[in-house]
């Protein structure tokens, strides 16, 4: 699976190209995903209509309906084409207060609507060098389960994201992802064997062209979540590319 995380980019006119170049192309073996601005959902759901493609949104709210003020419901997606939820971006916790609890339930929403979650993990430079990269996921991750009970993983995505890849150009050596989706899938199957056995995890964090295929490669990187690699249909269809040799 490869989905591209467009954030808060391009324009109305050109989130609708972007999607008909990539809708164009058809991937065989891979589920493709792209993640517009909410308001660019509707005529991007228009254009992919009938392709392969699916379509995703970058956050929804933990409630159905209320005094939200700024807020998008999972139903409100779901009516507008949505399979996906990109859920827990970095950019997220780190820039909007998003915190564990909250992204466990806005993931909750999200699979309770019929969705499927992209829920996004990963640690920052300082959790790395001070050696605490398996516990940040696994606080990240043990939110969902606290919430939402040992199945709650279950046909749901993880991203492994580590935040110091994010945008930077860095990414981290197909080994060092490898070592950290193992661990996300071991960590999933002491909940739940069966959902961490199917389990897609992907990988983010300047992923692009010239390194996915040897990160798809890994027995547990089942794909890409692609931020600035996304933007360009052929450097995006390229990543896909890549994972449909794997696949
Ligand atoms: P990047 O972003 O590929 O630009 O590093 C990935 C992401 O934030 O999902």
């Amino acid at each position: 699976m490869v989905a591209g995380n467009w954030k808060l980019n391009g324009s109305r006119e050109g989130a609708c190209s972007l999607a008909r170049e990539v809708a164009a192309s058809v991937v065989t073996g891979v589920d493709v995903v792209v993640c517009p601005v909410s308001v660019h959902l509707p005529e991007v759901a228009e254009v992919l209509k009938g392709t392969d493609v699916k379509l995703g949104a970058q956050n929804a709210c933990a409630h159905e309906g209320g005094a939200y003020t700024g807020e998008v419901s999972s139903t409100m997606l779901a009516e507008f084409g949505c399979d996906y939820v990109i859920i827990g971006h970095s950019e997220r916790r780190t820039l909007f207060g998003d915190t564990n609890e909250s992204c466990a339930a806005r993931h909750q929403a999200v699979m309770a609507a019929g969705l499927t979650s992209i829920f996004c993990v990963g640690e920052t430079l300082e959790d790395r060098e001070a050696g605490n990269t398996a516990a940040v996921v696994d606080a990240q991750l043990q939110a969902v389960f606290d919430l939402g009970g040992k199945q709650a993983l279950d046909g749901a995505v993880v991203a492994y994201e580590p935040v110091w890849a994010i945008g930077t150009g860095v990414t981290a050596s197909p080994e060092q992802a490898q070592e950290v989706h193992a661990h996300i899938r071991g960590f999933v199957a002491k909940q739940d064997q069966a959902a961490a056995a199917k389990l897609r995890i992907l990988y983010g964090g300047s992923a692009n062209p010239g390194n996915a295929a040897e990160l798809f490669s890994k027995p547990d990187i089942d794909g890409g979540l692609i931020g600035g690699a996304a933007l360009k249909s052929a450097d995006f269809l390229a990543v896909c590319q890549a994972a449909a040799v794997q696949a």
